[in-house]
């Protein structure tokens, strides 16, 4: 197109820098922007820790620029209590650990361009790269900010101040199911939920992400229009940033190249095939979500007593117990023999598009959500931390494409409600039209491209 050709139509190529958080739901939709941005014609450099690092030969297209300090988390099995919290510190650790090195190799790379005649216009990075985007700034390179999550979270972020001050946050235990009228459609529950211990370092990130927005030369999110045109529109009004609404990106991105940090089982797919239209339910967590040793078990006995047959996405570490082995209870094999899968990591965008799947326990990870939506697949939402819970809040109560899940598990909770997730006809209609509209959002002649040609325009502004 147009706007594609006048990335390379000048004497001098363009360049876009990226810079994800290290973590798969923040990885994913990077890459997915990247891909975007490089068929529109802009070279490509990503910058990433040792931690969770991107395999480069699996794009040979990009140039890769590792940056040394951060290299492992104490990976350790947090209790549900503290996960926000020990998360939020390691991001806190990442920016100071990669603050000096990244000056010193970005500094570098502007130099190797300028003598390569090619322009850099810009670091895409993630919005909680907080010091990273300041050193960047401090180059003279503008930066944008790729918010993973919803535009409906981000009004969250934008109101915290309000909500701390209004004795919202922290949640108080009895208050829970109250609605917090200054922003519906959420109720306390669903706001950023934490316990007093962590309060303070939420309140840090959070006021820092929307200094670092502020600052910077734009905000892209992962969601579409026809998503969440009233929060994108609020956005809009209270921001004082240009706001790009690119997605849903794992639908947009030509690339398609996996960033998966584990390996995928593909065997389940073959498996899938076998399996009548609409039958399965699918249980995946994310790559961060953890579960008590009792949920576990009740989630493992729900799912055999549910009849169903299920594809269940047990990850490595997923049990925050650490005394307990992660093994299913006593007679699961038994109870539900040829009935179900279990694996470590699936294919998960091929899972939920595959015709077989007809539920998704879910814990409302946005790139999930996204793509449960997508695929036109209604959820079970049991959100753990974050921007889960208003995810959870938004697929419920307002896309209506959704059963919720909250409190300590039971086998007849959970067997309950695997039954009206699988069997509710109106669930299934509602996401399917939601999938449709998505669909067409999607096509040439949708909004979707028109966006993406915006953010080009707005990159190709950007002045050094
Ligand atoms: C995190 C936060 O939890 C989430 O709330 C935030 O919005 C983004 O960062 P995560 O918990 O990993 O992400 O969940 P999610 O956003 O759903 O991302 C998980 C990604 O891993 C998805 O793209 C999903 O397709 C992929 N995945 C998951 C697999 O490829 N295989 C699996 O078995 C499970």
């Amino acid at each position: 197109g147009s706007v594609g050709d006048a990335v390379t139509g000048g004497s001098r190529r363009r360049r876009v820098l990226f810079f994800p958080l290290p973590f798969q739901g923040h990885i994913n939709p990077m890459f997915q922007l990247a891909g975007l941005l490089h068929a529109r014609g802009f070279a490509v450099t990503f910058f990433h820790t040792h931690f969770n690092a991107p395999d480069p030969s699996r794009h040979p297209d990009y140039d890769f620029v590792p940056v040394p300090g951060f290299d492992n988390t104490a990976e350790g099995n947090s209790s549900l209590d503290t996960v926000v919290q020990v998360t939020l510190e390691h991001i806190l650790a990442m920016n100071r650990a990669c603050e000096a090195p990244f000056r010193e190799r970005l500094a570098a790379l502007l130099r190797r361009k300028e003598e390569e005649k090619e322009d850099v216009a810009c670091l895409v990075a993630d919005a909680h790269l907080l010091s990273l985007m300041d050193v960047t700034r401090g180059l003279g390179v503008p930066t944008l900010v790729l918010r993973t999550g919803s535009a409906a979270c981000f009004r969250l972020f934008v109101a915290f101040p309000m909500l701390c001050d209004k004795g919202y946050q922290p949640p108080q235990e009895s208050q829970l199911d109250a609605p917090v009228p200054e922003l519906p459609p959420y109720r306390v529950r669903d706001l950023i939920s934490t316990n007093a211990a962590g309060h303070g370092i939420i309140r840090e990130v959070i006021s820092r992400i929307m200094t670092a927005a502020e600052s910077s030369s734009g905000l892209i999110f992962n969601t579409f229009d026809a998503l969440e045109a009233d929060e994108l529109a609020s956005l809009r009004r209270d921001l004082t940033v240009p706001v790009f609404a690119i997605g849903p990106l794992h639908k947009l991105s030509p690339a398609a190249l996996s960033s998966s940090l584990l390996q995928q089982d593909r065997g389940c797919l073959a498996w899938l095939d076998s399996q009548p239209p609409a039958s399965v339910l699918y249980v995946s967590f994310g790559s961060l979500a953890s579960v008590s040793a009792s949920d576990l078990v009740e989630t493992a006995r729900g799912i055999a007593g549910s009849g169903r047959p299920f594809l269940w996405v047990l990850r490595p570490g997923l049990v925050n117990d650490a005394s307990y082995s992660q093994q299913l209870p006593e007679g699961f094999d038994a109870a539900t023999r040829g009935r179900g899968v279990v694996v470590s990591w699936a294919p998960q965008e091929e899972v939920l598009t595959h015709p077989s799947v007809g539920g998704f326990w879910t814990h409302c990870g946005w790139n999930s959500t996204m793509e449960a939506v997508c695929a036109g697949v209604p959820m079970l939402c049991r959100p753990c931390f974050g921007d889960q819970m208003g995810n959870a809040r938004y697929v419920n109560h307002v896309w209506r494409i959704g059963v919720e899940l909250n409190g300590q598990l039971e086998r007849s909770k959970v067997q309950a409600a695997i039954e009206t997730l699988m069997g509710g006809a109106e669930l299934r209609q509602r996401a399917k039209e939601l999938k449709s509209r998505a669909a067409e959002f999607v096509t040439e002649t949708g909004s979707s491209s028109a966006n993406v040609d915006k953010l080009v325009k707005h990159i190709m502004s950007l002045r050094r």
